[in-house]
C-alpha cells in the first residue's frame, strides 16, 4: 500500500485537480480507468480516508473486503455512488470530496480488484514461459522456483487486473508494493547498499539487497539513507518487450495462477 506524507498527498491532489476538470464530464463512466497517475492518487486517498476501516490492502477490517466487488459484477458507477453517499444506517460515511477524487479512488479499487485476466487467444504460452524464465525468474518466483527480489508471481494474475499487470511491466515505478520500496544506504564505513525495505523501526532497517540477501542494519551503522521512488524492477517498454511478448507472458501467468 502506498504511504505518502500528508503534504505530498496534498500536492498530488492539487496537481491532479488541475487536470481533472477537463476529463470528468461523462458522469456514469469512470474517466480514470487504467490511468496510472490517477490510480496512484486514488491509492493515496484510499490509504488516508478508507484504510482504517477497509484495511490497507482493501481486504477488510471492520468493513467489507472491497477487492471482490468487480468479480461480483458491480460496476464502477455503483461503487462511486456508494462512496459518495455512504451506506445509511452503517458507519460507512458519505464523502463530500470532489467527484474526481472519488473516481480516482474507484479507479484504484478497480485496479487492485480480483477480475480474471483473459488470455489473448493468440498468446504463445510456451514462449511466455521461456521468456519468463529468462527475463523475470531472476527476481520472481513461480511455484517455488526463481529469485526473491520481487514478489512471488504464482497467483498474481488471479489477484491483479490486466491493466495493473501491464503497467507493472511497462512502468514498474508507478505503483510499488509496500514491501518493495527502494532504499539506498551508505554505511559508516562508506559501503553502499541498495535494496527493498522489508521492515524498519526507530532503530533498525531490514532490507533485501540487490544480491537478494536479507540484511539488517542498526541505524547507528548508517550514515545516509535515501528512499528512492524508482522500482528495482527494470522498465519493460515496447523496445524491451513487444506487445505480443507481453501478452505471451501474461498468458503464461494466467495459466500458472489458474493451476494454483
Ligand atoms: C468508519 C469506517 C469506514 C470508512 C472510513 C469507510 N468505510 Fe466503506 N464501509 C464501511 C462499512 C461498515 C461498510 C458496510 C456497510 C453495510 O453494508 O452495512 C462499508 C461499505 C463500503 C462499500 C460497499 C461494499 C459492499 O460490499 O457493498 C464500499 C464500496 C466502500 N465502503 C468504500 C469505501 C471507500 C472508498 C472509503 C473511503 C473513501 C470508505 N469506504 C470509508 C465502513 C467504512
Ligand atoms: C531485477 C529484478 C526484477 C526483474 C528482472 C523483474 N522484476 Fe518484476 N518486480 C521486481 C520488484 C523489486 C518488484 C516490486 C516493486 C514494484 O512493484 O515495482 C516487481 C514487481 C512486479 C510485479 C507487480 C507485482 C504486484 O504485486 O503487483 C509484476 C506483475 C512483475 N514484477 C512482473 C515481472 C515480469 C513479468 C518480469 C519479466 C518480464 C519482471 N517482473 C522482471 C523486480 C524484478
Amino acid at each position: 500500500m502506498l504511504r505518502l506524507h500528508p503534504l505530498c498527498l496534498r500536492l498530488l491532489c492539487f496537481i491532479f485537480s488541475l487536470f481533472a476538470p477537463i476529463v470528468v464530464s461523462a458522469q456514469n463512466a469512470n474517466p480514470f480507468i487504467g490511468d496510472i497517475g490517477s490510480i496512484r492518487v486514488g491509492g493515496a486517498l484510499f490509504g488516508a480516508r478508507c484504510a482504517t476501516c477497509h484495511g490497507a490492502d482493501a481486504k477488510g477490517i471492520v468493513a467489507p473486503d472491497l477487492t471482490q466487488l468487480w468479480a461480483a459484477g458491480v460496476e464502477d458507477y455503483r461503487v462511486f455512488q456508494i462512496v459518495k453517499e455512504g451506506v445509511p444506517g452503517s458507519i460507512m460515511p458519505s464523502s463530500p470530496a470532489p467527484d474526481n477524487e472519488l473516481w480516482a479512488i474507484v479507479a484504484y479499487l478497480r485496479s487492485i480488484s480480483t477480475v480474471a485476466v483473459e488470455i489473448d487467444p493468440n498468446a504463445d504460452l510456451a514462449r511466455g514461459e521461456s521468456l519468463f524464465k529468462s527475463e523475470c525468474a531472476t527476481c520472481h518466483r513461480v511455484n517455488g522456483q526463481g529469485g526473491s527480489m520481487g514478489p512471488d508471481l504464482s497467483r498474481i494474475a488471479a489477484i491483479r487486473s490486466q491493466d495493473l499487470l501491464t503497467s507493472a511491466m511497462r512502468d514498474p515505478s508507478a505503483l510499488i508494493g509496500s514491501r518493495y520500496k527502494t532504499v539506498a544506504l551508505v554505511l559508516n564505513d562508506g559501503t553502499e547498499v541498495r535494496g527493498t525495505i522489508k521492515s524498519e523501526d526507530a532503530f533498525s532497517i531490514q532490507i533485501m539487497n540487490t544480491e537478494q540477501q536479507l540484511r539488517a542494519y542498526r541505524l547507528s551503522q548508517v550514515r545516509e539513507l535515501v528512499r528512492e521512488t524508482q522500482s528495482l524492477m527494470p522498465v519493460y517498454d515496447a523496445g524491451a518487450l513487444s506487445e505480443e511478448d507481453l501478452h505471451n507472458i501474461l498468458g503464461y501467468l494466467v495459466n500458472v495462477a489458474t493451476a494454483n
